[in-house]
């Protein structure tokens, strides 16, 4: 095991104070923020967009990687690279001409991302594994924070972190949703380098710096 990465999805955050818990983040060692985008027609869910990336933009020096959990998500990428996003990743589902919109990305200045559902297929990435920096597996259905881990996906994890260390790829493999304590020692027992957590952190009842900690020693290489 490598030591993990933690990215904390503000999808748990309270919106009130989104700037506050932000900073929280940054401050208990997260390495990333997660932006979840919804557009209520790719998942039954609304959130935000661009502007509120670009407000917590100039709170946080940790990099930002936005999940477009969106239909159409070409029509963003300029407006996320302004508002100072640097991963965004589109979702393979969503998507109809993959290796375009990865060029649009990086053309832009950001790293490109590509996020699969749970029971979508490795198979429908392994074309454009030379393209991307990071690949998401999704741990939940996306669409809303505090869903149930399933661990189905783990034998896809696993196949995923071994094509990608044994042709020695620079992409980073990630998982989103479910990750708590538990289910972070067995995603990155399986592989995974990024932990993606939302309420796992924010809803920790000893903190958000307890949780990252709990983590940590949970998956320590
Ligand atoms: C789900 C989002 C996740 C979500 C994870 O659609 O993509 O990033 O915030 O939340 P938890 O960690 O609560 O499952
Ligand atoms: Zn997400």
């Amino acid at each position: 095991m490598t030591d993990v990465r933690i990215s904390a999805s503000i999808l748990s955050a309270d919106f009130a104070n989104l700037g506050r818990d932000v900073a929280a983040a940054e401050s208990a060692g997260c390495d990333e923020i997660h932006f979840d985008v919804m557009d209520g027609h790719f998942v039954p869910n609304l959130t935000f967009g661009a502007p509120v990336l670009q407000a917590i933009r100039s709170i946080t020096k940790l990099p930002i990687a936005a999940h477009m959990m969106v239909e159409r998500p070409d029509l963003y990428i300029e407006a996320f690279a302004s508002a100072g996003a640097n991963t965004f990743i589109v979702h393979v589902e969503a998507t109809r001409h993959l290796h375009r919109t990865f060029e649009a990305i990086r053309a832009a200045g950001m790293k490109p991302g590509v996020a699969l559902n749970p029971a979508t297929s490795l198979a429908t990435i392994e074309a454009a594994l030379d393209y991307v920096d990071a690949v998401l597996l999704m741990t939940v259905n996306p669409g809303f924070g505090g869903q149930k881990f399933i661990p189905g996906v783990m034998p896809k994890l696993k196949r995923l972190a071994e094509t990608v260390r044994t042709e020695k790829r620079q992409v980073d493999v990630g998982v989103d949703g479910g990750i708590k304590l538990d289910t972070a020692r067995i995603a990155a027992a399986n592989g995974a380098r990024t932990l993606i957590s939302g309420s796992g952190i924010y809803a920790h009842p000893q903190g958000l710096q307890a949780a990252v900690r709990e983590l940590r020693s949970a998956t320590a290489a």
